[in-house]
């Protein structure tokens, strides 16, 4: 899985707007409740500064009525604070004062739901963030709640006399199961697969997370109705899951949609049952099956989640003729069209069925967050997302770092520093990536791919169920001032040895737990792979899964041009990809960060 796959050598190219914008700068949020019916709304303004200029990110969360065209207003408390130009608004400034006005797509705001808007703007003194907010030019209050004017509430509306007092009044957002709501992750609980919870608590200690919602990979044909003689799927099929999501009262389940015609082209860990050409089986023996089961009005009650087709698409930017990690079955099926056919037809599909929610994988920052690889990456999924029957509609969002181990946050240093007057870019480790952690990655890619056509309310997931990087390594603060070498290793705390490095990684922990809304942007950190699952076999083991043997996976592998050239970092004795490893489960847990108590 997550092969790093990119061009070897450095690029030197001019940034793309908004990259690694919020990775550095402080956060505001502000709860602002408006002295009108029923108007409420957060707003989070996030900088990102250097000497002189400042790019701004501004979330605005309708929390009240449903919005018909807004007007942000702020005032900057500098007078020398400019904004020089925004995007997915219109601005205006006169004086301190500055309004943002929403542009034809982004206008109407339901109930829970939320848009992002961003400028760059220049500074001189200090760049302090404005304190307050208005909407529709209704002074918001800056988190105090109103003392004067209290919200007018709406008239009681008398229930029928046979209606029930609602017992959970969801407050921000509709009820699961109506029309979709912003965030599905939101004030829900998540499904608990008890075929992963009963594998962790096979371990000691593993009680403390086994009633973590992760995913149910769907990753092959068999497993729709259940693989009982399958090393990485127990007996459960679809149906069963969904059942027992029922049963469980939970309000959203996450299922990877895994098995693409030539899936993995750029490794053999994860190889599939689907030979290249095989894209009608994909649809009718694969997607419409699972349509059909998702689509049950039983189930319409329940948030469905989809994750999308882990690293597809970006491997058929990165790993084909042209690219130094090409492969001759990413060159394959670039050319007849399996994956962006595929994953058009699955979120097309599966996006028809109004309680489905798709997020389409994007890889990870250790791997799209290079210049060459980052825009053509965005402007694939906006293609796939409107073949064979699917359309950027039906795309709730994106997640990255799905069954990776890149950080989601590096707190010591950032891509801007500066060492001895050299740019940290040009260290080893970042090699010229334009982001070092996953979350600056996840938000600036989110702007690409609303630049690029997709709705403005799309979210990001961040796949943390391995990417903790805590216990006794972790550092405690920045690398000495030595080199730009010397100070990114010694203060990153992903302890890789390669950051393209992708199977069964030594010293790695438990990332965040999941959780929803944790950062502008992001819809939810959520757990796709399950911990203590492998990632491939350390030697090759004959098995009856298609799964075949990467040298990736191989402690003593040296490596080659795409980690490199560097040892594997792969743990030992590890069983094929999907398979039970309870000695890497006992890892992630003491090396869990923030740690398990
Ligand atoms: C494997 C799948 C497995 C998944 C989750 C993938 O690497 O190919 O078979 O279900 O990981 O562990």
């Amino acid at each position: 899985m997550n092969l790093w796959r990119r061009l070897s050598g450095r690029r030197r190219t001019v940034a793309l707007a908004g990259a690694s914008a919020l990775v550095a700068g402080g956060l505001v949020t502000l709860p602002v409740t408006a002295a009108h019916a029923a108007t409420q709304c957060d707003v989070a303004y996030t900088t990102n500064d250097w000497q002189g200029g400042f790019t701004a990110n501004i979330t605005i969360r309708n929390i009240g009525d449903p919005l018909n065209g807004w007007t942000l207003g702020f005032t900057f408390p500098d007078a020398n604070q400019r904004v020089v130009q925004g995007w997915s608004a219109r601005y205006t400034q006169s004086g301190r004062n500055v309004t943002a006005q929403n542009e034809s797509y982004n206008g109407t705001l339901a109930t829970g739901a939320s848009t992002s808007i961003g400028f760059n703007g220049s500074w001189s003194g200090s760049n302090p963030r404005p304190t307050s907010f208005t909407i529709n030019g209704v002074t918001c209050n800056g988190g105090t709640p109103p003392t004067t004017t209290p919200p007018t509430t709406p008239p009681p509306t008398t229930p029928p006399p046979t209606t029930p007092p609602p017992t959970t009044p969801p407050p921000t957002t509709p009820p699961p199961g109506g029309p979709r709501v912003d965030n599905p992750y939101l004030n829900a609980r998540g499904y608990v697969n008890p075929e992963w919870k009963a594998r962790a608590e096979s371990v000691s200690g593993g009680s403390r997370v086994s009633n973590t919602p992760t995913g149910v990979w769907i990753d092959r044909i068999a497993a729709i109705n259940g693989t009982p003689d399958s090393q990485s799927n127990g007996p459960m099929g679809v149906r069963d899951h969904l059942d027992e999501a029922l049963r469980q009262g939970a309000q959203y389940i996450q299922f990877v949609i895994y098995n693409l015609p030539g899936r993995d082209c750029a490794a053999l860990a994860s190889n599939g049952e689907l030979g290249p050409t095989e894209l009608p089986r994909y649809r009718t023996q694969y997607i419409d099956p699972i349509a059909a089961i998702q689509g049950d009005a039983k189930y319409r009650n329940l948030r469905i989640i989809n994750i999308i087709e882990i690293d597809s698409l970006p491997n058929i930017v990165t790993n084909v003729s042209g690219r130094a990690g090409a492969t001759a079955m990413c060159d394959t099926v670039k050319a007849n069209g399996a994956y962006v056919q595929g994953v058009g037809y699955a979120i097309g599909k599966l996006g028809a069925i109004p309680n489905v929610y798709n997020y389409i994988d994007a890889g990870h920052h250790g791997w799209i967050g290079w210049d060459d690889n980052f825009g053509p990456t965005a402007a694939i999924l906006r293609e796939a997302a409107g073949s064979s029957g699917g359309s950027p509609a039906n795309v709730h969002g994106f997640i990255v770092n799905t069954a990776n181990y890149s950080a989601l946050k590096e707190p010591y240093f950032t891509v801007n520093d500066r060492v001895n007057g050299q740019d940290v870019r040009q260290s080893k480790w970042i090699d010229w990536n334009r982001y070092v952690d996953e979350l600056g990655f996840a938000q600036a890619f989110r702007q690409e791919l609303v630049r690029r056509g997709f709705d403005s309310n799309i979210g990001m997931l961040i796949d943390t169920s391995r990417n903790g990087w805590g216990g006794t390594a972790r550092p405690t603060g920045p690398g000495p001032q030595t080199s730009v070498d010397t100070y990114v290793d010694g203060g990153r705390v992903d302890r890789r040895i390669h950051a393209g490095n992708w199977c069964n990684q030594s010293g790695a922990g438990l990332g965040e737990r999941p959780r929803a809304n944790p950062e502008p942007g992001i819809d939810a950190y959520v757990w796709i792979k399950p911990p203590g699952e492998s990632d491939g076999s350390s030697r090759e083991i004959p098995n009856n899964d298609g799964k075949g043997f990467d040298r990736m996976c191989d402690p003593t592998y040296t490596g080659n041009a795409r980690n490199g050239n560097s040892l594997s970092g792969a743990l030992p004795n590890a069983p094929i990809s999907g398979a039970w490893f309870s000695a890497q489960f006992t890892e992630l847990m003491r090396n869990a960060y923030p740690p398990l108590s």
